[in-house]
């Protein structure tokens, strides 16, 4: 199975450059042609919040012309620059979120490994934090199917990654979230966006990752109390791969850009090309 995962896009009203710098929904069509390209084909897609910029209805519109042109199948969840209930207006007709709650958190059972979209906004806040009644239903959840490989979609981190401005917003109560998964030993990964950087770590045997900016970058400044700055690197996506026997998820970055095409190591006569 190949699983993309696009975050962080950031969908503006027609006309607004975000950062006065550039266009957003330009940058996530760009990814989600390369995406819709892909070889071996692309199962499903992931996209972890902040889909729009302030959450407007317009602002929806246009994003959803976006993940209209995705190929796979793909599910959403949102971010802390999403407004919750614009987004289940929007996406209201798609058959994964029609069991949401008040939350929009929700399962999604067609495919090898197991896919849990989480809802960690607080409405008015940049930090994420998961409540007892989200933690319970999560809970419950993975009770449902103890033996499926499962991973964990989501917008804040909870981790910290070493760049204060985004430490202090992201999920303030991640070991919440690590006890309530520690008993339930099928959850392999946790997916996440939110810091607009390509970061892996493990938890308590648990992969993490954050998906990379798919248009503008969080500076990497590990300096502690560091500026809140952006930079524009090279627009990335992130693709898991996951083994049809052994279910092992392994995730890599993929470049927007066409960056020249494929090179032979070898030439024609199998000898490598020095
Ligand atoms: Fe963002």
């Amino acid at each position: 199975m190949i699983l993309g995962q696009l975050t962080d896009s950031h969908i503006k009203v027609g006309g607004r450059l975000a950062y006065g710098l550039f266009d957003s929904k330009v940058m996530f069509e760009a990814a989600i042609k390369r995406l819709n390209e892909f070889t071996p084909k692309v199962d499903a897609v992931i996209v972890t919040g902040d889909l729009t910029d302030i959450g407007l209805p317009e602002e929806y519109e246009r994003l959803r012309e976006c993940l209209d042109q995705i190929e796979a199948p793909w599910f959403p969840v949102p971010g802390n620059h999403d407004q919750r209930d614009n987004f289940l207006k929007c996406f209201g007709d798609l058959s994964a979120l029609k069991d949401c709650d008040e939350f929009a958190h929700y399962c999604v059972e067609d495919f090898p490994v197991r896919l849990i979209g989480l809802d960690t906004v607080v409405s008015g806040k940049s930090y994420g934090h998961l409540c007892e009644k989200r933690l319970q239903w999560l809970d419950h959840k993975l009770n449902e199917q103890p033996d499926r490989p499962t991973m964990l979609f989501m917008h804040h981190p909870p981790i910290k990654v070493g760049i204060t401005h985004m430490d202090v917003q992201n999920l303030l109560n991640g070991e919440a979230l690590f006890e309530c998964i520690a008993p339930h030993k099928q959850v392999k990964h946790l997916a996440c966006g939110h810091v607009h950087r390509a970061i892996e770590t493990c938890v308590n045997g648990v992969g993490v990752s954050i998906a990379p900016n798919g248009a503008h970058a969080v500076a990497l400044d590990l300096e502690p109390n560091g500026p809140a700055c952006f930079e524009m690197d090279p627009a990335a996506f992130r693709v898991f791969r996951i083994d049809d026997e052994s279910l092992q998820i392994v995730s890599h970055v993929g470049y927007v850009e066409d960056n020249g095409g494929k090179h032979p190591f070898f030439d024609e006569n199998g000898n490598l090309i020095t």
